[in-house]
């Protein structure tokens, strides 16, 4: 073969492979290949490019946000409203080659966000943006005071360690009482009968009830079984006592069915038995808190009690 056809040759295998690459990318992306070219003038509402998939994760100190790359995006927004259709604020900008985004920034005990990213892409010079759809999220701090009032990993904490202010006075939770009245029902159908010895009680009350117990056995042994002021979680209105408060409830039929059916409801048995040393009290099979029914569930199948499933203390100071 001479020189010059060899040459040509290379060139014909060259080109053919060239084209064979070119229509291949033609196939998979074909509006990239009109784009590209700048001899075609696209109009924006013609491009149908996918929009950035949003999905958000609550982590243990902070929200974090992913979503899926947007071709020729060149930085991202990240928004946030507390209605859907509200207005969004802008909390963060990331570059195109990052898709993460961490919110930080929770207010209050309890919030629902909805957020939404937005892809700011460029063609032919002109800027393009497309928007993901709204996500919606309930945050929370892993511990925030408000009014007063602790919250753990937005859960409202009442014991030996955290104390309610003397003026909050929410009376009877209304989801609480509808839950205790469901199970009431059902439980009636199995020939159960319960019913709330004790609610929701105020500060006040707790005080001349506590310091009644502590007239007739003493602080130590009052301070096993009965809240001082400010320290119960009856002054929540999420917390009931059931039938009958006091040992002979134990291993009765009632109680057994509690402990085997509250956490459907919402509700755990707040005292139990070998947790005396962490919870600060005696065991009461009677005594139920309402945390509604997902983390009733978690919370009852993990053995633990409250504190030691938030990883907190019940200490009077
Ligand atoms: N018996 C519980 C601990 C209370 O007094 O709130
Ligand atoms: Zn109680």
């Amino acid at each position: 073969m001479k020189h010059n056809s060899k040459k040509a040759l290379i060139i014909t295998i060259f080109t053919l492979g060239a084209i064979i690459l070119m229509s291949n990318t033609n196939s998979i992306g074909n509006d990239s290949a009109i784009i590209k070219s700048d001899a075609v003038s696209v109009k924006s509402t013609d491009i149908n490019i996918t929009k950035p998939e949003l999905t958000a994760k609550l982590l243990k100190k902070r929200l974090k946000l992913t979503w899926s790359s947007v071709e020729r995006a060149k930085k991202y927004k990240i928004y946030r409203s507390n209605k859907k259709d509200g207005k969004y604020k802008k909390i963060g900008i990331v570059s195109a080659d990052k898709l993460k985004f961490s919110d930080r920034d929770f207010k209050g005990e309890r919030k629902t966000y909805y957020y939404k990213v937005k892809a700011i892409c460029k063609y032919n010079g002109k800027k393009e943006y497309i928007y993901s759809d709204a996500v919606k999220k309930t945050v929370y701090k892993r511990k925030s005071v408000v009014n007063g009032i602790t919250y753990i990993d937005g859960i409202l904490i009442a014991n030996k360690t955290y104390k309610l202010p003397s003026n909050y006075n929410p009376g009877t939770n209304s989801k609480a009482y509808a839950a205790f009245q469901k199970m009431q029902s059902d439980a009636y159908k199995d020939g159960i009968y319960l019913y709330i010895a004790s609610g929701f009680r105020s500060y006040s009350y707790q005080q001349s009830l506590y310091n009644n117990y502590v007239s007739r056995d003493g602080r130590t042994l009052a301070d096993t079984y009965s809240a001082r002021a400010g320290h119960s979680e009856h002054q929540t209105g999420l917390a009931f006592d059931i039938n009958n408060p006091s040992s002979s409830f134990i291993n009765t039929r009632e109680a057994i069915w509690i402990e085997k059916n509250c956490a459907k409801y919402g509700f755990i048995i707040r005292y139990q038995k070998s947790k005396e040393s962490i919870t600060g009290y005696k065991y009461e099979p009677w005594h139920i808190r309402f945390l509604g029914k997902k983390l009733a569930k978690k919370v009852t199948k993990s053995g633990k009690c409250l504190e030691e499933y938030l990883g907190i203390t019940s200490k009077y100071k």
